[in-house]
């Protein structure tokens, strides 16, 4: 890819509002706390939330010692540190594509509901295999393009596209589904080795919601990911780094431990309220959270 890819920019968008907040989505939030509570470590140094939006998910992190949570949405941020502060909270609004990290710097990271937003899938992967230290761990949701329903619909001659073919299908502008076999082929490639995959979400049917109880819908589900059949909307990647950075997580949590110019790759200092590279380049600090996504000169 040589222009630099797109970015799905929320903004000040009203994701929280209008796509959680009493949508009748408990179902699918449970689902998915319920998986990264089998794939979490019991404990660790830090983790990566790639994606974090407004920290939807951050409260099933509380093992780790400190939580670097990244999105491009500075709105989303404000909304997740005024909820969570900063004691063991770190903020930075940054393109997953050119993220601010020294190389090794997280024991482990999340990304769930994001990578569908990414054309160029390689590429922000390598971000997060280049932030995460020897035998890193990376739990990874994407949304599947082979489910249950596409299946159908495409043997009744009802879909625009074949859920079969391994290509990524934009089905809304920077809205992707893949296929589960795509999406293994890159990981590997990437040096990650597969450790455990749960097909998740299959009971995301109005009527079904509405009639049955979270704590049913739930634990149909967990039977329904023992299958292992990567049919449901959603699935969920538990990862390991084959051979990462030969460096573990620094053990400070001090943000400029772990944080780099993500234009010149040097390491930065504070100066005042911004923090400068060794080239000059400048970075705003903005109520709390480290600005990335353009240099102020
Ligand atoms: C659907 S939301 C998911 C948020 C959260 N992970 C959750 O599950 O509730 C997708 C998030 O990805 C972020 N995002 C999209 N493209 C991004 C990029 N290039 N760099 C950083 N964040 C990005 C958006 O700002 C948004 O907050």
């Amino acid at each position: 890819m040589t222009e630099s890819p797109r970015i799905c920019d929320y903004g000040d968008s009203r994701y929280r509002q209008d796509f959680w907040e009493g949508r009748g989505r408990d179902y699918e939030d449970a689902v998915e706390r319920r998986v990264l509570r089998q794939f979490l470590p019991r404990s660790g140094r830090r983790l990566l939330e790639v994606g974090a939006g407004f920290g939807r998910l951050t409260t099933e992190y509380r093992a780790f010692r400190q939580v670097v949570l990244l999105d491009y949405s500075l709105e989303q941020l404000q909304y997740a540190r005024d909820h969570f502060g900063d004691d063991g909270y770190l903020y930075i609004a940054a393109d997953a594509y050119r993220m601010p990290f020294r190389a090794g710097a997280f024991d482990a990271a999340t990304m769930i509901r994001v990578i569908h937003h990414f054309e160029d899938v390689p590429a922000v992967l390598r971000q997060i295999r280049g932030a995460l230290a020897k035998d890193g761990k990376f739990i990874l949701e994407f949304a599947n393009k082979r489910h249950l329903k596409s299946i159908l619909r495409h043997l009744f001659g009802r879909n625009a596209w074949n859920p079969f073919t391994l290509d990524p299908v934009e089905f809304v502008e920077l809205n992707f589904d893949f296929h589960p076999d795509y999406m293994r082929r890159h990981v590997n490639e990437c040096g990650f080795v597969i450790r455990r995959t749960a097909p998740v979400s299959w009971l995301r049917l109005g009527l079904l919601k509405r009639a049955l109880p979270v704590g049913l819908l739930t634990a149909l589900d967990s039977a329904l990911q023992r299958s292992g059949w990567a049919i449901s909307p959603s699935i969920f990647l538990d990862l390991q780094l084959r051979d990462g950075s030969a460096m573990s997580a620094p053990a400070s949590d001090d943000a400029l431990d772990i944080l780099r110019c993500p234009e010149t790759d040097s390491s930065l200092r504070r100066d005042g309220d911004q923090l400068i590279s060794e080239s000059g380049t400048r970075w705003a600090m903005r109520g709390g959270i480290y600005d990335f996504r353009h240099p102020l000169n």
